[in-house]
């Protein structure tokens, strides 16, 4: 059923009429162009397609828009501001956290919700948290580094 949708995405209004059965990840990719974020599984394994919806880490290729109505979404392209990268985004690179880059906009955005709950995480509860997020390429060492980075960053004790 084709139905208006309106949410917050990236700290900007949108709104959109679509079917709201559609997933948010192809709505993303298609309808508003934003490619950052991936599609890997789709099916809810491999946390390619993930975004902060309200805080939490949701998969996008799971989620039906309709229900995005309301809440606020970032997405990958949105962790810039004014030209600045985010911590983690900085933190990845300098950690060369990845190899081909198709996992990383989806473990940076996991992230990005565990360090806004959690700004002083152990390894254990990084390595935890980060668990269900696949990188075929093996970077996942790199990745744990990079939060660790980032969070250091973030509370102010080291700068990238
Ligand atoms: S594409 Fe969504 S979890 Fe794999
Ligand atoms: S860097 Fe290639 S899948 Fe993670």
């Amino acid at each position: 059923m084709i139905e208006a949708i309106q949410f917050k995405l990236n700290d900007k209004p949108v709104s959109i009429e679509t079917d709201g059965e559609r997933t948010l990840l192809w709505v993303l990719r298609v309808d508003l162009g934003l490619t950052g974020t991936k599609y890997g599984c789709g099916e809810s394994h491999c946390g390619a397609c993930t975004v902060v919806m309200n805080g939490d880490a949701v998969r996008s290729c799971a989620l039906p828009v309709k229900d995005v109505k309301g809440k606020e979404v970032i997405t990958i392209e949105g962790l810039e501001k004014n030209g600045t990268l985010h911590p983690l985004q900085k933190a990845f690179i300098e950690h060369n956290a990845f190899q081909c880059g198709f996992c990383t906009s989806g473990m940076i955005m996991n992230a990005y919700s565990l360090l806004l709950k959690n700004l002083k995480p152990t390894d254990a509860q990084i390595i935890e948290g980060m668990d269900n997020n696949l990188c075929r390429c093996g970077s996942h060492i790199r990745a744990i580094e990079a939060i660790k980075t980032a969070a250091l960053e973030i509370r102010g004790e080291k700068k990238i």
